[in-house]
This record gives structure tokens, sequence and C-alpha cells, in this order.
């Protein structure tokens, strides 16, 4: 059974299964495994750390000869030049986030890549459409990572923005199995992005510790930090995140922490671990490959029975 829709056809992928870019994270080891798998793997440009994310992409050939894309986080990269660096780098996907779809859109398209801009609302989606973006990733406040402070839950915000634009969409928030991805689908997506379920993939490299804790989590174990402030976050429960949360006068962005200390040294208090609410069903580490042949075997089962159970 084959996904044939617009994302597979644009990405060039098999699965229309996109891994969330992630600081740090989001770097060969884990983006080769997705590509590999049939996904795309996705590199990201939020640590900054341009010179090491050019050896990333380097490395990313070696590893595999599918496609994959790079994300630009508009608000953490401050280059003025980050879109002519992922130009150079021969990148053809590109995922824009957290910033205005104005900036950078014309430059990459007149370049020949092909622009997804990540989209809390439907101001923002509008905004990006008119922007003349590809296609959307539309971002329910249920995700993992930095979020609109007015969050909207993906079953409001996926059939609205649907209802408003004909481009493709890539669900972002909540999706972690082929269930979910059907879901999705449902509410008119065409391709799904996970983050909380790569966090903790076998291939991804952050500390087991914090593997072990979104596999512990409970769904209630996140906190929404910043609420009052931008950008607000959505970030596993532990006793320096609690502590943040009632902090509603202050900007937290200051207090984020030793992110390091946390993502390759295991210490859950040092710095904020982000996270989605799907944490909750999540209950084992598993290599990417296995996750992504259970969604596309459950994304059929689960069409096929509801079609079965519901004939038209
Ligand atoms: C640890 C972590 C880091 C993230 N960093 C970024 C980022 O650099 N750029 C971005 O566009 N989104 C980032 N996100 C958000 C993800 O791209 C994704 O949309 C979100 O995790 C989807 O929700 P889920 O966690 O329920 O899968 C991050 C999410 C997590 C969990």
């Amino acid at each position: 059974m084959k996904f044939d829709n617009r994302v597979t056809a644009m990405l060039g992928v098999e699965l229309p299964i996109v891994q969330a870019p992630m600081g740090w994270i989001a770097r060969s080891q884990l983006a080769s495994a997705v590509s590999n798998a049939g996904g795309m793997g996705i590199i990201e440009t939020s640590s900054g750390e341009l010179d090491v994310i050019k050896e990333e992409i380097r490395k990313m050939r070696d590893l595999t000869d599918k496609p994959f894309g790079v994300n630009i986080a508009q608000a953490f990269v401050r280059d003025p030049n980050i879109a002519q660096f992922v130009i150079d780098e021969g990148v053809t996907f590109v995922t824009t986030s957290a910033g205005s779809p104005t900036r950078y859109t014309a430059q990459l398209k007149s370049a020949g890549l092909t622009v997804f801009h990540v989209v809390p609302t439907l101001r923002a989606a509008l905004k990006a459409v008119e922007a003349g973006v590809d296609g959307l990733i539309v971002e329910g406040g249920e995700g993992g990572g930095f979020k609109n402070p007015n969050e909207v839950a993906s079953m409001v915000l996926l059939p609205l923005v649907r209802s408003r634009v004909d481009v493709p969409i890539i669900a972002a928030g909540g999706f972690v199995d082929g269930a979910s991805m059907a879901a999705a689908f449902a509410l008119g997506a065409e391709g799904i992005q996970m983050g909380t379920r790569m966090v903790s993939a076998a291939e991804s490299p952050v500390h087991e510790n914090w593997k072990q804790a979104v596999v512990d989590a409970a769904e209630t174990d996140t906190v929404f930090l910043n609420r009052f402030h931008s950008p607000a976050l959505r970030a596993l429960r532990t006793n320096r995140t609690s502590e943040l949360e009632k902090r509603i006068d202050e900007n937290i962005m200051g207090q984020f922490g030793r992110a390091r200390d946390l993502y390759f040294g295991g210490d859950m208090e040092a710095a904020v671990a982000l996270s989605g609410q799907v944490c909750g069903r999540i209950d084992e580490v598993k290599p990417v490959a296995t996750i992504l042949g259970e969604i596309h075997e459950e994304f059929f089962r689960t069409i096929a029975s509801l079609a079965e159970k519901y004939p038209a």
C-alpha cells in the first residue's frame, strides 16, 4: 500500500512523514535514519552552529541517497545569509518557522527550492500562502517546542486551515502512530511531522534519560511555559519547569538553562526538555525504521477498517 499524494510527489519521498527540526538533535544521525526509512529527514539550523550544520549536510550525502531537507527557524538563527547558505548547500526542501513567511520565501523559491512554512493559526496560514509558499506545516499547540502563546489544538486548527487554503498541509502536534496519521488525513492533511516521537527514537542523539522521561511521561506531564510572553514553549514537567510555570510575570527564556547538560549529559533539571503531550502515548524507544514501518501499516489498516465499518 502506497502513499501517493502531493506531499510524496513534492518531497520525493515514499512516506509523507517528516522528522521535526530540533536544535542540536535533528542532525545527520537521526535525519539519515528517517530518510533511509522512506520519510523526510530534516537538519536543524536553530542551534545557529552553521559550520557544524554544513558538515552535517555533507555527512547526510554519505549516509543516504534519499531526499532530506533543512529547517530555517528564523527567530533562532540570526545570520542574515541563512537562506543563501541553504541554497548554496544544494538543499531542495526547506521548512521555515518562527518568523515571517515573507522574509525568505521568494529567495528560496527563485532558487528552485520547495518551501513549507510552519503556522500555528489560520491568520499565519493565509499570510504564508499569500507569500507564495508551496505548502504548510500546520502545528497544533499540543506539540513540543516553541509555540504561539495562543495555542490551538490540531483538531481545531487543521480542518480550519484546510477549509481556507488549497496548498498541501503537513500536520504537526500530537502525531505518533498510524491512527493519529489517519485522523490528520481525515482533517485535510497529506503528511505528518513528528517531534516528540523522534526525540525519543533509538537514533536520536539525546541522552537516554530524556528518552526514558518521554517513555515514563503521562499525557498530563507537559507544561506550557511563557504563556504571557513570546515565544511560549511546551516541555516535559520537571521540578525546574514546574517552578518556571508559576513565573507568569517574567519572560522565562533567560532561564532556559544549560541545554547541553540536559540534552547530552542527561541532567533533566539542567534545562528545559521540549516535548509534546504525545509523550503520554510513547512507551518504548524504537528504531526509526520500526516507527515508520508501524505507522505505514497502521495507517492503511485504520482507514480500511473505517471503510468496512462505515461503508459509504
Ligand atoms: C526538542 C524539540 C525541539 C524543537 N525544535 C524546533 C526547531 O528548531 N524548529 C522548529 O520549527 N520546530 C521545532 N520543534 C517543534 C517540532 O518541529 C514539531 O513541530 C513538534 O514537535 C510537533 O509536535 P509533537 O512534539 O507532538 O510531535 C521542536 C520540538 C521538540 C520536541
